[in-house]
């Protein structure tokens, strides 16, 4: 049937479906499990067991931005992967090192998990400044046998966390849930604050939509994140990394017709298309959806210290998922390229963040049944 043929009938049935409102409204499937990959339970070497639950933690635009040097037995190096920035969008690199980190938290929760201590050795060749990335490596590991080491509970969660995009949900976050949250603990000097304020529900979707639209207003950025969106399974296959309508929540018959009839690569590539407006509206549509928002905040903004927040930010994700809550980061605000400063600056204020220091990861929180799944790649493409 001709694509245009099948809105004319779509159209015929009065539901004149547009794309924002199909991604908005459908209802809930969630397809765990579908993409992302196995953790390779049954190899030999304990690297490359725990490195694949490693890999299924959080990273920006699902880049997979890691590179792993196997030493001797039981000693390995991590690097940020230079073929797997994103120039435009964090121009310093700063959410590919909180990406390291979450890779980190992962990596020593599995450690635990089979028995191993996991000695970290952060930045053994020095730690560069935040407008380079040096060919040296974020962190050694090496692993030590240990029978006294204790599992970490939020290893049952590694596997099935996710980013969840999908409109939450209009149940409330109780106080005394957020209150439990506020108390998990930190690593470094990374401070958590958790808000479901009346005030910060309505305020914040308005600032955030705003910053989508500086973000989309420049082609090069808009296409970096084009670049990572996977339009169909074909193109998840090819890649396995990116993300797309499975992560809104959308499956079977209505991620299909999406997929089929309403967005391309080629549509939305083009300068003006209507992908860059849907952008804006969704974020406004999620955003307006958080149940509350929580945002982490570091006074200073070493590479280490984005590193160290990644590793927070994954155990807030693993733990939320524990607890039966939807999470999703949404950066575009915090990002720091000139467009955005003066909003960026309205933000800081509004939140009371003092200039000195910086919000590193911003998120929503609510309750949404699971999405479907990020690929990942063969841990085989990481190793050097
Ligand atoms: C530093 C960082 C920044 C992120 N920023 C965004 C964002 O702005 N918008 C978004 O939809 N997801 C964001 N994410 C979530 C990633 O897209 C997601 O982790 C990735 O696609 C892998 O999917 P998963 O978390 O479901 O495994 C971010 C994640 C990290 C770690």
């Amino acid at each position: 049937m001709q694509r245009r043929e099948f809105i004319r009938i779509i159209g015929a049935t009065g539901s004149s479906l547009t794309l924002p409102i199909i991604l908005g409204a459908c209802g809930h499937a969630g397809t765990i499990g579908k993409h992302k990959t196995t953790p390779e339970n049954r190899s030999e070497d304990i690297r490359l067991r725990l490195i694949s639950y490693a890999i299924l933690a959080p990273n920006a635009h699902n880049k997979q931005p890691w590179l792993i040097k196997l030493q001797s037995k039981q000693g390995f190096l991590l690097y940020v992967d230079q073929e797997r920035l994103l120039p435009e969008t964090d121009p310093q690199a700063r959410q590919i090192h909180i990406s390291q980190g979450t890779f980190i938290e992962h990596l020593d929760i599995a450690a635990k998990q089979f028995g191993y201590r996991l000695e970290i050795n952060y930045f053994p060749q020095g730690m560069y400044a935040n407008n380079v990335i040096e060919n040296k490596a974020v962190a050694a590991f090496r692993l030590h046998r240990d029978h006294t080491i204790q599992p970490d509970p939020l290893f049952a969660h590694v596997v099935a966390r996710h980013s969840n995009k999908r409109i939450y949900d209009d149940t409330a976050i109780e106080n005394s849930i957020l209150d439990d949250l506020s108390t998990m603990p930190l690593t470094g000097e990374t401070q958590l604050q958790l808000s479901n304020r009346q005030r910060d529900l309505q305020t914040l979707p308005g600032l955030m939509s705003r910053a989508m639209a500086i973000e989309v207003s420049n082609h090069h950025r808009h296409m970096e994140t084009i670049k990572m969106f996977r339009f169909n399974d074909e193109e998840v296959k090819r890649y396995r990394d990116g993300f797309g309508i499975g992560q809104t929540g959308k499956s079977g018959f209505s991620k299909w017709l999406i997929e089929s009839l309403f967005i391309s690569r080629n549509d939305a590539s083009q300068p003006g298309s209507a992908f860059i407006q849907q952008s804006i509206d969704l974020t406004k549509q999620q955003a307006g959806s958080a149940r509350a928002f929580g945002w982490l905040t570091t006074k200073g903004n070493e590479r280490l210290t984005q590193v160290v927040s990644g590793r927070n930010y994954a155990r807030m994700n693993l733990h939320t998922h524990a607890i039966g809550l939807a999470i999703h980061p949404m950066s575009q605000i915090l990002e720091e390229y000139e467009d955005m400063a003066t909003l960026k600056e309205e933000f800081y204020q509004y939140l009371k963040v003092p200039k000195s220091h910086t919000l590193q990861m911003l998120f929503r929180i609510g309750y949404a049944k699971p999405v479907e799944h990020t690929p990942r790649r063969n841990i085989n493409a990481l190793l050097i």
